[in-house]
Order: structure tokens, then C-alpha cells, then sequence
């Protein structure tokens, strides 16, 4: 069996819900408390036992490059104040183990060409494809629950939950027959429905095993929804080929991409925080409704 060892992050959108927060800066470093959306992206991969991450960036991204690059001047700043914990923390961002691998997609065309532009590195293996902006606090984290369906079935599996009917048309939306504990397997699916069309309520969020047949599909199909080449419409192609499950996660799940979602996630994350999540809890308790 091949096992999961690559993981894609398409980081090349230009996060305009954000505006004008992400005019200069990549949506995917926005922080929830202090660490930047795509490092908890990384870390759930890192635990999942992958170690190449692959991103598919585009203008105006450097920061994610230079995020988990060597920082000279930061260290050695560091290191002339003695502040050894911060410089501990810069230095060991990841484990060393970890490659970090940049692939440029000139034009955002969508998430399913986003993914086929890292087909030369992945070649003929199954991968994981992981969207920053969906934040998943989960324990085990979700991409290891995922690998573990994964390895016992050996084919595709996306992660899935249930959404409000009325919001089908933000999702790729699956239908299934039941397969297992937390295990669909898929019958069809279909980006963005309106509600009255949707065939359930079940919606993929941005985390994706994907075999490398993927490919082959992703290269046919025609743009779609919104005029992009949809990774949803690949993976519907790939079915006619192959198995494709469902993966219920554990776990809480946090729509970055939206200013109400990224406020959850802050306030829920800034809860927990070692350092400041009991002095904050206290302040929440403070405030009055409004
Ligand atoms: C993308 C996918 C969609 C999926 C969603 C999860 O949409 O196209 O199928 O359900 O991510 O967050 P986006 O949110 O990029 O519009």
C-alpha cells in the first residue's frame, strides 16, 4: 500500500472577503491568536504523518514562503537579546523532517487546477489536500482520522459534515449510501447547489485523500461553477472510475474564509490559549450583551 506522505495546499486565492485585510498580505496568514491560518494547516498535516507540503501559491504570497523559511535577522536579533524561548520557537516552526515545496499557478483557474498544477511533484501517489481557511480543532486532528479511513479502504476520501440546507450553495455536496462507522460511500456530487437542488445536506470541507487517477480526470474537465475548474467536478468525473468515501470527522470545524467563522475561531482558540486564554475568559465573562 502507498502511504500518504505529500500534501497540496492551495494558498494562490485572493481572499477577497477579506478585503482590505488581505489586499497585501495572503488571507492564509491571518492568525487565530498568534499562529497564522496555514501553520495550524501544516501541524494537521505534520501529525498525520505527511512530510512533503507542497503550496500552490501565486502573486502576493510570499509571506507563506518566507513564514516557514530561516529567518536571519529574526534569529539573530533574538539571540543578542537572549530571548531563547522565542528564538527556540522561531527555529523549530517544523520538524526537520518537513520540505516545504513552492509551485506557482500564474492564473487562479480553481481549486481542481490548482491541484493538477502540483501533478509533477506528486506523480503516481495518493495525497492529501488540505484548505487553510476551513480550521478543524479535533483530536485525533482531522487529516489522521482521515488517513486511517484511508489505509483501511485505499481509495479517495473526503472530509464531510452536516450544513443548514440553505447553505449547500458555499459547498461541494455529496450523496451517499452508508458504508460504515462514519464511513460514506459516494454516489455523486455536485459543487455549489442551490438549496432546492442539493442532493443532501452533507458538504465536503477543505480536506481531500485523493488517488493520483484524480489527475487524468482534473484534465478534462470543463470549467464549471463560477467559470472554474472545479476540483469537485474531477472527483465527480473520478467516481465513473472509482470508489470515493465520505468521512464523517470528529471534531469542530471553523469557516475561516468568513469574518463570522474567523471570529469563532479566535474567540474559541483565544479561550484555550495557555498564555492568555484564562485572563481573556475573564474579560468575556465581563462584557454585557450588546
Ligand atoms: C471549496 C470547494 C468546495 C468545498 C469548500 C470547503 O470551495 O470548491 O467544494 O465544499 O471549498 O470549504 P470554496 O470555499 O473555496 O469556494
Amino acid at each position: 500500500m502507498k502511504r500518504v506522505t505529500k500534501a497540496v495546499f492551495p494558498v494562490a486565492g485572493m481572499g477577497t472577503r477579506f478585503l482590505p485585510a488581505t489586499k497585501a498580505s495572503p488571507k492564509e496568514m491571518m492568525p487565530i491568536v498568534d499562529k497564522p491560518l496555514i501553520q495550524y494547516a501544516v501541524e494537521e498535516a505534520v501529525a498525520a504523518g505527511i512530510s512533503d507540503m507542497i503550496f500552490v501559491t501565486g502573486r502576493s504570497k510570499r509571506a507563506i514562503e518566507d513564514h516557514f523559511d530561516k529567518a536571519y535577522e529574526l534569529e539573530s536579533e533574538l539571540e543578542i537579546r537572549g530571548k531563547t524561548a522565542l528564538l527556540d520557537f522561531v527555529r523549530n516552526l517544523l520538524p526537520r523532517n518537513i520540505n516545504c515545496i513552492y509551485i506557482r499557478q500564474a492564473e487562479a483557474l480553481g481549486l481542481g487546477h490548482a491541484v493538477l498544477c502540483a501533478k509533477p511533484v506528486i506523480n503516481d501517489e495518493p495525497f492529501a489536500v488540505l484548505l487553510a481557511d476551513d480550521l478543524v480543532a479535533a483530536e485525533p486532528p482531522v487529516m489522521k482520522q482521515m488517513v486511517a479511513a484511508y489505509e483501511d479502504h485505499q481509495c479517495s476520501v473526503l472530509g464531510v459534515e452536516e450544513v443548514p440546507r440553505a447553505e449547500t450553495k458555499s459547498y461541494g455536496i455529496v450523496a451517499t449510501r452508508p458504508l460504515a462507522d462514519r464511513l460514506d460511500k459516494i454516489s455523486a456530487i455536485v459543487e455549489k447547489p442551490r438549496p432546492e437542488e442539493a442532493p443532501s445536506t452533507l458538504a465536503v470541507i477543505g480536506r481531500y485523500i485523493l488517488t493520483p487517477q484524480i489527475f487524468h480526470h482534473l484534465e478534462k474537465v470543463a470549467p464549471g461553477s463560477g467559470g472554474e475548474i472545479q476540483l469537485t467536478d474531477g472527483i465527480a468525473s473520478l467516481l465513473s472510475e472509482q470508489q470515493v468515501l465520505a468521512y464523517r470527522f470528529t471534531g469542530k470545524r471553523y469557516d475561516c474564509g468568513s469574518k463570522l467563522g474567523y471570529l469563532k475561531a479566535m474567540v474559541e482558540f483565544g479561550r484555550r490559549h495557555p498564555e492568555v486564554g484564562a485572563d481573556f475568559s475573564e474579560y468575556l465573562n465581563t462584557l454585557k450583551p450588546c
